[in-house]
Parts: structure tokens; sequence; C-alpha cells
């Protein structure tokens, strides 16, 4: 496999094809968007991503863009497809792009007399592969999959902000293959592709599925297990939930990762992966409810947290978020927690200000525009209640602008200045501590 086609040229698959040409792969870019198509022709990123720019440089010698899906099929030994796989209204997510895109792939197949892998990287839900991406790519093509292509189910497990880390250091690769010659290929292609030596796990297609979004569920559980005990801790005078949890994460059965208190989760893929699981179950006739028990709390937590604020600030407080996206380093700001508190504080009459250090490109079609501050410096002039909606390190700068300065609060749900000395005359608000 030397030359790829990545399809969809999104928020993952501008950076796969970036660090795929980065490592000497020819590679071609498909999108239906021009806009996007054009970005990557000019060696420019088409979606804000730490590193995007720098790869897209290192592989710009092997990188081109195209809208034509059967002409990058047909140029290319193998293809990822990676576009949206939106919720539907039931519930699940729906594969009608990914169907699409496959019938393309099917017609350049029917014209090409060599070997082609293609890969699935969206995220579907268990049976949608052989139950309808796969026979689409068959009926297009008129060839047999297993025997005249190959075809893997392979997502990535990465989280926006460090795409291009993740898919250059992964724990390790999920294929689920049609046949153990498309696996073998798909392995070599990853062990020259990533920077460590990440283990490849290789399995049936269903069981790929299924382990995708078990993982999201498993991750989002913990979670809010760490949440939970952050409002029971709350309750109980003289406990602190985290220092409770940063023990508990040393316990190797648990670990570290992901077991802080905070805002609870959002952005485009834990919230929905939760609910499409739920669905899945359900429609195999199988009752799993941890997944609805850990949306209902996450969802619940924004009207905790409004509480929480209203009860620290007083109506006439200016309350200025550092932070709106759903998470640090990037602008997105579906589904963000902070966002959906900083609406419910404006309906229940608070004045607010808005800070978002990736940039204000996403949460401009959501707040006023006058809400919304270029500068930190003049959103911590403005303000006099700070609501840290994203653990953002460039917020430990508070430290040194609070000096010597009257009647301010900070809420910090993240815990992130709780070591931090920031003066008798500021009240600092942490989660999960009972008083
Ligand atoms: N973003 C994440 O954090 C993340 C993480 C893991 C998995 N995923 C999964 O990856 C998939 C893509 O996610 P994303 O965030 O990159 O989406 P995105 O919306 O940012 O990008 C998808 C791109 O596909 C393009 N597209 C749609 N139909 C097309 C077609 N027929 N031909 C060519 N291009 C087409 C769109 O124009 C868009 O640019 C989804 O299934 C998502 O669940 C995303």
């Amino acid at each position: 496999m030397k030359k790829v086609s990545v399809i969809g040229l999104g928020k993952l698959g501008s950076c796969m094809a970036a660090v795929y040409a980065s490592k000497g792969f020819e590679v071609v870019g498909v999108d239906l968007n021009q806009a996007y198509v054009d970005a990557i022709n000019a060696i420019k990123p088409p979606v804000t991503e730490p590193q995007l720019g720098d790869y897209l440089l290192k592989g710009a010698d092997n990188l081109q863009a195209t809208t034509d899906t059967q002409k990058a099929v047909l140029e290319s030994d193998a293809t990822f497809i990676i576009v949206p796989t939106p919720t539907d209204e039931t519930g699940g997510f729906t594969t009608k792009y990914v169907e699409k895109v496959c019938e393309e792939i099917g017609r350049a197949l029917s014209k090409k007399e060599s070997y082609h892998l293609v890969t699935l990287t969206s995220t579907v839900l268990p049976g949608s592969c052989d139950e309808k991406i796969i026979p689409v790519l068959e009926q297009h093509s008129g060839k047999v999959c297993g025997k005249d292509f190959g075809f893997c189910y392979s997502p990535e497990f990465i989280a926006i902000g460090s795409v291009i880390k993740n898919l250059l250091n992964p724990d390790f690769f999920l294929i689920g293959e049609s046949d153990a010659s498309a696996g073998d290929k798909l392995s070599e292609f990853y062990s020259a592709v990533c920077d460590n030596e990440a283990p490849v796990e290789r399995m049936s297609i269903p069981s790929a599925e299924l382990a995708k979004i078990s993982l999201n569920a498993f991750v989002t559980t913990k979670i809010t297990f760490a949440n939970m005990i952050a409002e029971v801790a709350e309750h109980i005078p003289g406990a602190d939930a985290m220092r409770i949890l940063e023990t508990l994460g040393k316990d190797k059965r648990i670990g570290s990762l992901y077991i802080k208190p905070g805002l609870g989760f959002g952005g485009p893929c834990f919230p929905r992966d939760n609910v499409a699981f739920s669905y899945m179950a359900q429609s195999r006739g199988c009752d799993a409810p941890i997944p609805d028990v850990v949306h209902a709390y996450n969802e619940k937590m924004v009207d905790r947290i409004a509480d929480l604020v209203s009860k620290n600030a007083k109506k006439g407080d200016f309350i200025g978020f550092l932070g709106i996206a759903y998470k640090t380093d990037t602008p997105v700001v579906e589904e963000s927690h902070a966002l959906k508190i900083a609406k419910k504080l404006i309906a229940l009459g608070y004045k607010v200000a808005v800070h978002e250090p990736a940039g204000h490109e996403h949460v401009r079609n959501e707040l006023p525009e006058d809400i919304l501050h270029e500068s930190m410096e003049d959103l911590l002039e403005s303000s006099n209640v700070y609501f840290l909606g994203t653990p953002d390190k460039k917020f430990l700068a508070l430290e040194h602008y609070l000096r010597g300065k009257q009647n301010k609060m900070v809420i910090d749900p993240w815990g992130i200045l709780k070591d931090v000395p920031l003066g008798d005359s500021v009240t600092y608000v942490v989660f999960g501590k009972g008083l």
C-alpha cells in the first residue's frame, strides 16, 4: 500500500490525510466541501486542530485533494472513509453518508483490476458493516468482499485537540477484518504511520464495531462516577472529592485518568455514543442500563452547576467564562456543558462575558457577539466572577492577575487553581467539597 485515498477531510480525516502524507504515502484527500479541498491544496488546515498545519507542510509533496471520489479510488490502493455518521431520529447513527460514498467507491472498483482495501473509520453501530455497508460496495462493484477486495472497520480512538498526537501514538489499533489478508495489509500500514509500537488488535467486524462504542461508554461512565462522588462529597462536611479521587486513581484497577470532577462530558462523540449504545442494545433485545443512567446524570449536571453558580454569585455580578468549548484546545462547542451553563445563567438574568482561547468561530452562532472577548485581559477587567469553563493551563495566569484585587470570585470546577495562592480577598469555589 503506497497510495491511499481519504474520503472526508473534516476534523479527523484532514489529520489522517496529513499524517499519512507526512509518513511518505501518496495521499489523495476527497471532500464534497470545495473550501476544504482548496484549503488542503493550498497546504492550509481546513479545520482548527493543533499541529495540523505543521503536518500538512511535512506531507505537502505527497498530498492533494479533489471532490472526485471515483478518481481518488482509481488512483490509490486503499481508501479510508471518514465521513459523518450523525445521530438519527432513533438515537442510532445513520450510515447514509457512508453508503453514498460506498456507491461511488463500488463504481470505481468495478473499473479496477488490481486489489483494493476499503477501510471504514467513521463510527458505526454493530451490524452496520455486514448488514448495510459491505452489501452496497458489493452491489456497485459487482465484486465479492474478502475475495475481490478487502474491507476493514478500523475506528480511531482520538480526541479533538490531540488528534495528530493520538494518530501517531495510539494505545492500540483496532481492526475488524473481512479476511486475514485485508487485516495484514492494514496492520502493515499502521506500523508504518505510527511513532510508537502500538499493538494491533484484530477481530471480526461486529466485534470491532461493539468494541468502539463500548470504549466510549466505559470512559463516560468513569467521568460520571467521579462527578457523582463530587456531588456526594458536597453533602458530607469535611469531605473533599479531589483528594478522594486522586487517591482512588492510585489503585491500578481504577487508574488516574478521567477520574476527576469537572463539568461533565460533551463534544461531538461521547454524549451521542452513549445514546447510540443504549439504542443499539434495545434494538438487539437486550437491557443495558448503564449508558442511560450515565447520560441522564451528565445532562442533570448543567442544572446542578448553574444552581451552584447562582448560589455563589449575586444577581448584579458579571460572570466571565474562561473557556466555553467542550474541552481545551478546540473551539468546538457542540454539547458543551460550559455553553449550556452560560446560556442558563443569561436566561436567569446574569451578565455574562466569554473568552475561548481556541477561538470564537463556533460559539459565534450560539452567543451574542458583544459578549465574546478576543482578549483574556479584557474579560478579566470587565467581570468580577470568573467561571473556568475548561481546565486550560492559560487560566493559571489568574494567580498573577488577581494579586491585590478586591471582590473577585473564581469558580473552578476542575480544581486547577486549588493549590494556587489567590489572596484573601478572592473567594475560591471548587467542586466536591463538603462545607
Ligand atoms: N471528531 C471526533 O472527535 C471523532 C472521534 C472519533 C470518531 N469520529 C467519527 O469520525 C467520523 C467523522 O467525524 P469528523 O468529526 O471528522 O466529521 P466532520 O463533520 O468534521 O468531517 C466529515 C467530512 O466529510 C465530508 N463528507 C460528507 N459526505 C461526503 C462525501 N459523500 N464525500 C466526501 N466527503 C464527504 C464533509 O464535507 C466533512 O468535511 C464520524 O463518524 C465520527 O463519529 C469522530
